[in-house]
């Protein structure tokens, strides 16, 4: 990844879902993010993983009801490059982006735009205000910090607003993100799979890149070079499997199919998805130490009786329905070679099963962090013995 070169739908029933929380999103960050406490702003992780109370279901009446809410010298190789990545593609509905075409099956719309942000702001509750909600990792005013498949930018902007004293990339096959930004963000297009170069990081953060990714071994080692000593390597992602906490997922048969056909897919093309339960050791591997992974249940509907739960599994629903879209079309129609109908057909069934509030679904997600050993230090005997 040359740093200094780094230039760094469908769904029909999308508006259902896309101006709920649009219109949430249009107000200011800090009022979205109703999980923040800033008294626990900057509150380090500690070593071992968060205990989750079990969730009790809420049984009683609707949602609805409830009050709880590197550079080129050469001018026409840089013409180039920028109309590579300013070409996206239009397929079935849907946009998808240009640079490095084909290699991520995600699309980049506004659809999918909204989804991300939102997507954001569980992540934000779910962190339940630790790092203001941002990270888990016990970092201290990195310098440098890496955002890698930042998508809209959002967690940047946001890191960036409550670290002044950090320089933040962020960088993405996608130019979907803002430019006017705060003088210590920066947004790079680049394909973190090509080779890094350039200056050090003090913090890396990788969050939903489950599929987009061929070799993650390979890529954490690349996050593990990269960082200084002592630096910080963060990764979140939801586990493959949408589960149920009641155990009747044997009644939402087309979740089952959808996420057996996605993993099929995701297997073919080369990028699994089967990344959260994997980061522990992957960072392991790399060299990381104090390595810890925290394993936090989120509802993937409003069932659960606890507010805050139910706020998350709210949220979490429109992710979801319009997830089932973003993730399966490309996967099922490109990859599995089914055609756009036979897809809606099945996208449809998956929604209806999601918005099944008696099924108690729900997702494990999975923050892993570790820190790059500093080198032993040496005393003037030990370096006189040398
Ligand atoms: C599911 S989105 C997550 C975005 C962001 N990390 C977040 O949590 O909001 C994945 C993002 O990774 C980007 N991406 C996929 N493969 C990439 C690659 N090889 N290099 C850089 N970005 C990549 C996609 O363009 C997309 O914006």
């Amino acid at each position: 990844m040359p740093p200094d070169v780094m230039l760094e739908g469908e769904p029909a029933t999308q508006a259902e879902t896309s101006t709920t929380y649009a219109a949430h999103l249009q107000m200011p960050r800090q009022e979205q993010d109703i999980s923040r406490t800033p008294s626990q702003d900057g509150v380090s992780g500690g070593p071992t993983a968060t205990a989750q109370e079990p969730l009790e279901a809420d049984d009683a009446g609707s949602f609805e009801n409830d009050s709880a809410l590197g550079d080129t010298d050469d001018s026409s190789e840089r013409t180039s490059l920028f109309s590579e990545i300013m070409k996206y593609r239009e397929e079935n509905g849907r946009r998808y982006h240009g640079y490095k075409d084909g290699s991520y099956l995600l699309p980049n719309d506004e659809t999918e735009q909204n989804r991300l942000d939102l997507n954001h702001h569980v992540f934000t509750m779910v962190n339940k205000g630790r790092g203001g909600g941002l990270y888990r990792a016990p970092i201290d005013k990195p310098a440098r910090v890496l955002d890698v498949g930042t998508g809209t930018g959002i967690w940047v902007m946001d890191f960036g607003d409550a670290h002044k004293e950090s320089h933040i990339i962020g960088i993405d096959l996608s130019p979907i993100q803002p430019t006017w930004v705060t003088p210590n963000v920066e947004f790079l297009v680049d394909d973190a799979e090509d080779e890094w170069i350039g200056q050090k990081y003090d913090y890396i953060h990788i969050r939903m890149l489950a599929g987009a990714v061929k070799d993650w071994q390979g890529l954490l080692q690349k996050a593990y070079n990269h960082l200084n000593p002592g630096g910080w390597l963060e990764c979140t992602e939801f586990e493959v499997w949408i589960k149920s906490y009641n155990d009747t997922l044997h009644n939402a048969p087309d979740i089952k199919k959808w996420q057996e056909g996605l993993q099929e897919a995701a297997n073919k093309f080369g990028r699994t998805m089967e990344v959260a339960v994997n980061l522990e050791g992957w960072l392991k591997e790399a060299g990381f130490e104090d390595v810890v992974e925290e394993k936090t249940v989120v509802p993937s509907s409003p069932w659960a009786k606890d507010k805050e739960m139910k706020t998350i599994g709210a949220y979490q629903l429109m992710n979801m329905l319009d997830a089932a879209s973003s993730y399966g079309q490309a996967h099922f129609t490109r990859v599995l070679g089914w055609s756009r109908e036979e897809y809606a057909v099945l996208n449809a069934k998956v929604r209806t099963q999601l918005k099944d509030r008696s099924l108690q679904l729900y997702s494990n997600l999975y923050t892993v962090y570790g820190r790059k050993p500093k080198p032993p230090k040496t005393t003037p005997d030990a370096e006189a013995a040398e």
